[in-house]
């Protein structure tokens, strides 16, 4: 649980279905995520995450950003292995209602600070689609830097595009 300004960052609960269907079910979103997050996205998939989330033991990785007692969005982080195990990709999104309120940018460094504290971790990652640049933006508020731009990186709703590379190191 991490109180983040307005926001509460915190583990799923099985009762977030109907806010998580709410502000997920977007191609907004779906555009700018990889494609293991739904599309459309139903309450099957809602309660398929929610179980997984159920079954996390330890320190989480997933969390809910939680605005006036409902979920609003998702922020996570995924630990590489093998050579990269030092590094975390981070990843995060909010329902469009409540875009352009800095609320991804207050997890994000939020969780940030949570992943370097919580884990043996040298480095946090992300990768975002050339056309997105809010995100660009909340990464570079959050004290990411951008390192470069992988060409051809993405293959995205029938086409083909680059992606930026932000870091932040410990
Ligand atoms: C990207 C996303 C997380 C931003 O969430 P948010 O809560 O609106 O972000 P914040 O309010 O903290 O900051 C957004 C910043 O982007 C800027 N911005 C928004 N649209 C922009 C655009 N088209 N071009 C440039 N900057 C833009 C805003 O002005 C703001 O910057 P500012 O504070 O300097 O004015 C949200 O739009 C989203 O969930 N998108 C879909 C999923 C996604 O992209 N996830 C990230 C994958 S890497």
């Amino acid at each position: 649980m991490i109180n983040a300004g307005a926001l509460l960052i915190r583990p799923w609960r099985r009762s977030d279905v109907a806010a998580l269907v709410r502000h997920a079910n977007n191609r907004k979103i779906w555009l700018n995520l990889r494609d293991r997050f739904p599309h459309p996205y139903t309450a099957a998939d809602a309660q398929a995450w929610l179980e997984l989330r159920a079954k996390d033991r330890g320190d989480p990785h997933n969390f809910a950003i939680e605005f006036d007692r409902q979920a609003i969005g998702a922020i996570g982080l995924e630990l590489l292995t093998d050579v990269h195990r030092m590094t975390a990709e981070i990843g995060y999104w909010i329902g469009e209602s409540m875009w352009g309120r800095g609320f991804a940018t207050l997890a994000l460094k939020a969780v940030t600070e949570y992943a370097f504290r919580t884990f043996p971790l040298r480095r946090l990652q992300a990768t975002v689609f050339e056309w997105n640049p809010a995100s660009a933006r909340v990464l570079e508020k959050a004290g990411y830097q951008l390192e470069g731009r992988l060409r051809n990186y993405v293959f995205k709703d029938s086409r083909v595009g680059g992606a930026l590379m932000y870091a932040k190191i410990k």
